[in-house]
C-alpha cells in the first residue's frame, strides 16, 4: 500500500470550510487508498509563533478534534506530533548539508512570508529542509497539499534524488498531489477563506453563528431589489451550495440558480437555504466533535500511539540514512 503524509501547522484551533473543501474531505476519502500520516507540524510553526507558544497545545487538540470530527478514522491514519519526533529533525541536518543555501534563498515561498511579516529567521530559512524531512522520514510516496506547498514537495523531491544518487537508494521519491478543487472563497468574496481574514465559517461555528455570517454573505453588489436580474457565476452564496449541497440538493440549488439569474427569488431566501445546507453538513461534525471533546484522554492517546510508531519509522529511515552515509561508527 503506498503511503501518504500531510500535515497543519497548530496556528489556530479550528478548521474552516475552506480547509475542509480544499484538503480534510481529500484525506477522508484517501485514507481509504492509501497508508496515511497526518501530522502536527508544531516546529513548523514555531517559524512564525515562537513567541506565541502559549497557544499550541490548545490549538494541537483543537486540530486533533477537527481531523476526527471529519471522519478521518484512528484505525486507518496515524496521527503523530512533529516536536515529538527527534528524528525528523535529525534527517533534516543530514539533508541540510546537501542543500544548495542559494537554491533555498530564492524559494518564492520564503519571499511570500517574508513579505506577510514573518521574521527573516534561519528557522524561517530551514522550513523547506526540515519539510523534506517530515516527508522523507515515513518514506511517503505521496504528499497531498495545496497549490502554495508544491514547490516544497519538488524541494523534497530533489534532495531525495540527490541523497539516492550519492548514497544509494534510500528514499522513494515523494510526488505532490495537487487537488484540482477550486478556492473556496471567504464570506465576504474575497478569492480566498482564510483563519485570520474574518471571512470564514468554521466547522465549530453554532447553527446561529453559522446563520448569522451566511446573512452577512456578499453576495451580487449590483443587485439592489430581489427583481434584479442577479450573477450566479462566482458568487459565493452559490459557491458554497455547488461545495456542501448533496446529491438531494441539486435540483432545488439548480432552481434558485434560475431563479436568481431571473429575478425571482431573494438574496435572503437563497441565504436562508444555504445556511440551512451548511447546518446540516455540519450537524454530524458538530455531533462527532462533541463525542471526542467529552473524552480528551482517548485524543490523547489516539495522538501518542501515532507518535509512538511514527517514531519506530523514522528511526528506521535514520538508521538508513546513516548507514548510507557510512555514518554509523561507534554504534
Ligand atoms: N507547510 C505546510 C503548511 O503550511 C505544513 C507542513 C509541514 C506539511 N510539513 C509538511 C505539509 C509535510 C505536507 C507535508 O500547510
Amino acid at each position: 500500500m503506498k503511503r501518504i503524509l500531510t500535515g497543519d501547522r497548530p496556528t489556530s484551533d479550528s478548521f474552516h470550510l475552506g480547509n475542509y473543501i480544499g484538503s480534510l474531505k481529500n484525506r477522508v476519502k484517501l485514507q481509504d487508498e492509501y497508508d496515511t500520516f497526518v501530522f502536527i507540524a508544531d516546529l513548523h510553526a514555531l517559524t512564525t509563533h515562537f513567541d506565541k507558544t502559549e497557544d499550541l497545545e490548545k490549538n494541537i487538540r483543537g486540530l486533533m478534534l477537527g481531523y476526527l470530527s471529519v471522519g478521518l478514522d484512528p484505525k486507518k491514519v496515524t496521527f503523530f506530533l512533529q516536536s515529538k519526533i527527534s528524528e525528523i529533525t535529525e534527517i533534516a541536518y543530514y539533508l541540510s548539508v546537501l542543500t544548495s543555501r542559494p537554491l533555498i534563498a530564492r524559494q518564492p515561498a520564503l519571499k511570500d512570508k517574508l513579505d506577510s511579516g514573518a521574521q527573516d529567521t534561519v528557522g524561517l530559512f530551514y522550513y523547506p529542509i526540515l519539510m523534506a524531512a517530515d516527508i522523507l522520514s515515513p518514506r511517503a510516496n505521496l504528499v497531498p497539499v495545496g497549490k502554495d506547498q508544491k514547490s516544497h514537495v519538488e524541494f523534497a523531491r530533489d534532495i531525495a534524488i540527490k541523497f539516492n544518487n550519492l548514497f544509494g537508494q534510500v528514499f522513494p521519491i515523494p510526488e505532490p498531489l495537487i487537488g484540482e478543487v477550486p478556492t473556496l472563497p471567504g464570506i465576504d468574496g474575497q478569492a480566498k477563506m482564510g483563519k485570520s481574514s474574518g471571512n470564514a465559517i468554521f466547522l465549530t461555528d453554532s447553527q446561529e453563528e453559522v446563520e448569522k455570517k451566511v446573512m452577512s454573505m456578499y453576495t451580487d453588489p449590483n443587485r439592489i431589489h430581489a427583481t434584479d436580474p442577479g450573477r450566479v457565476e462566482g458568487n459565493p452564496v452559490f459557491i458554497y451550495l455547488d461545495a456542501f449541497g448533496t446529491e438531494s440538493d441539486k435540483l432545488q440549488v439548480a432552481k434558485h440558480k434560475d431563479q436568481y439569474a431571473k429575478g425571482q427569488v431573494g438574496d435572503i431566501e437563497v441565504k436562508k437555504y444555504l445556511a440551512g445546507i451548511l447546518n446540516n453538513f455540519l450537524d454530524p461534525i458538530r455531533q462527532k466533535r462533541a463525542e471526542y471533546e467529552g473524552k480528551p484522554e482517548l485524543v490523547d492517546s489516539i495522538l501518542k500511539e501515532g507518535t509512538r510508531k511514527m517514531r519506530e519509522e523514522a528511526q528506521k529511515t535514520l538508521n538508513e540514512v546513516k548507514k548510507a552515509m557510512k555514518l554509523d561508527y561507534f554504534e
